[in-house]
């Protein structure tokens, strides 16, 4: 792990924050009849998906967790996703909602859309905190997304860096000692 010299704010917790009420509240008009399932992707996804779930109006709506992985200590995805763990409930019929932290080159994600829709959803779409551009390798379908970037290697709110950095309440992007 390289050194970090500093970290430059490039998202308030205020900023995040009225984005995600803004999207939880485009989910609950738009999931207003739905039998609505919102998956949280482990680990990354945890501090985002506590706030989504919390700015969403929905009577009936189910939680669960997933992890996948295929980064390990890499900052490069391997491509190879493994599902580490699943969900629990029965999704077969359900309306899910992905929340995820970031989609970056977009295999991990690709992957966990096709893994819910083989368990039988009726639809699967996606929110994402941070819908990152700059090395999207597959076409990916957003349709929430707090924020876009094209380029920047951010951690915080619940993206890490060598597992660290991932409780701040805000987004920083990294500088390194050696940069
Ligand atoms: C991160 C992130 C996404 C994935 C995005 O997960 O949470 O799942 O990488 O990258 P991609 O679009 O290039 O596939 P990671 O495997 O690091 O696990 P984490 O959520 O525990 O940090």
């Amino acid at each position: 792990m390289q050194q970090v010299k500093e970290l430059i704010p490039r998202f308030t917790k205020e900023q995040l924050q009225e984005r995600v009420r803004a999207l939880g509240q485009a989910i609950s008009a738009d999931y207003k009849d739905k039998d609505l399932v919102c998956v949280c992707i482990l680990k990354g996804a945890i501090p985002f998906f506590a706030d989504l779930i919390r700015a969403i109006d929905h009577e009936t709506m189910c939680i669960d967790t997933l992890r996948a992985t295929s980064y390990g200590n890499s900052d490069t995805s391997s491509g190879v996703v493994k599902f580490v763990k699943d969900v629990e409930l029965d999704l077969k019929g359900r309306d899910v909602l992905i929340v995820e932290d970031v989609v970056d080159s977009g295999l991990t994600m690709k992957e966990i859309v096709q893994h819910l829709h083989d368990l039988g959803a009726a639809s699967v779409k996606i929110a994402v905190c941070i819908d990152k551009r700059e090395r999207r390798e597959v076409e990916i379908d957003i349709a929430y997304s707090c924020y876009q970037l094209n380029e920047g290697f951010i951690v915080g709110y619940g993206l890490d860096y060598a597992e660290h950095y991932r409780q701040l309440d805000g987004i920083y992007e990294v500088v390194l000692a050696n940069s």
